[in-house]
């Protein structure tokens, strides 16, 4: 008998992420770039409801409130739900394959194709809530095994918080920081391919393009000291003109029209702006509350951006609810 029955259903909430600092260095040998990267995660998150079923299936709905763009989620093998649990039963339940199936519910809040590891936040999830509804007892370590297997941002999805992020940004190590920082979220009606973005910053390198922003620089992998003091002190108006991102110039590059949205947000009076990960999605740090709902409603009325939202960092990762 399948011990699936004895818990119907597991809802997990996982959050969005945003990067602080991306430091991109070469491209290695694995097709990875290494980098050094400060995570947080941020109150925008996706539900992932499962249970038992007789066949697998996933399905995609946009979470209330939220307008999310759902064509573009693949919902056969290659969704990170399905791959996340054909690795968990292959590697833990391989006995019970047959009768490991299960129904996965997406309720998305999170943009999909945008920069904020919306996919990973779901892996993230399916790993957390497969462990309960199959009552596996993984630790947190083989669960972040597990995930760094699926992609690079799966780990950081698992822990949330603020953390450094090494390697191809899967070794992980927790930031101190105090307080709670607003943010405005501003998400565009196009996605982009992590993949092209990063072999985009490649192009611009090797070309010598003196606009890139990443022209003539070898400290790519340098140590974001200075932000992780400022975090620590918990004070937005320093971390802001710390915020940085190698892979704007690429995201720019691709999509010129984000530049408009990122100076947009600054003239509307956020302390900083930046592009999440590989993009499309830009986020602003704002002074408080107010200031974000103020930089919120002068963005949405600019007209440079499909989608709003004031948002909170760091939250936790990937937790049943
Ligand atoms: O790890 P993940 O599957 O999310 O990575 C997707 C793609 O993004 C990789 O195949 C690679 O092209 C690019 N990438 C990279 N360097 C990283 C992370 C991702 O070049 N550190």
């Amino acid at each position: 008998m399948l011990k699936a029955q004895s818990v119907p259903t597991v809802v997990v909430r996982a959050p969005a992420k945003i990067n602080l600092h991306l430091g991109v260095g070469p491209l290695r040998d694995d097709g990875f770039h290494e980098l050094v990267t400060v995570f947080q995660a941020v109150s925008l998150v996706d539900t992932l409801s499962m249970s038992a079923a007789e066949e697998t299936s996933i399905t995609a709905v946009a979470a209330d409130n939220s307008t999310v763009a759902l064509n573009d989620i693949p919902l056969d093998k290659t969704n990170l739900v399905w791959r996340a649990m054909s690795l968990l039963s292959k590697t833990y339940y391989p006995t019970l394959l047959a009768e490991s199936n299960v129904a996965a519910k997406i309720a998305k809040s999170i943009p999909v194709a945008g920069g904020m590891a919306g996919g990973s936040a779901d892996a993230a999830a399916a790993l957390v809530g497969l462990n309960a509804l199959w009552e596996l007892g993984l630790t947190r370590s083989e669960l972040i095994s597990l995930a760094t297997q699926l992609g690079s941002d799966v780990p950081f999805s698992l822990t949330g918080g603020t953390a450094l992020g090494r390697g191809r940004g899967e070794e992980l190590t927790p930031i101190l920081t105090r307080g709670t920082y607003h943010w405005v979220v501003a998400t565009a009606n196009f996605g982009l391919s992590t993949p092209t973005v990063f072999a985009e910053l490649d192009r611009l390198r090797a070309s010598g393009n003196t606009v890139s922003e990443n022209f003539g620089r070898n400290d790519w992998l340098a140590m974001p000291t200075e932000l992780e003091q400022a975090l620590a002190a918990g004070d937005a108006h320093r971390v802001a003109p710390l915020l940085h991102n190698d892979l704007q110039a690429a995201a720019f590059s691709l999509q010129p029209l984000l530049r408009r949205t990122i100076r947009a947000g600054i003239e509307a009076g956020a302390l900083g702006g930046i592009i999440s990960g590989s993009g499309p999605s830009c986020v602003f740090l704002c002074a408080d509350d107010e200031a974000a709902i103020a930089v919120a409603a002068e963005l949405a009325g600019a007209g440079v951006a499909s989608g709003i939202k004031v948002v909170t960092s760091p939250v936790s990762g990937a937790q049943v609810i």
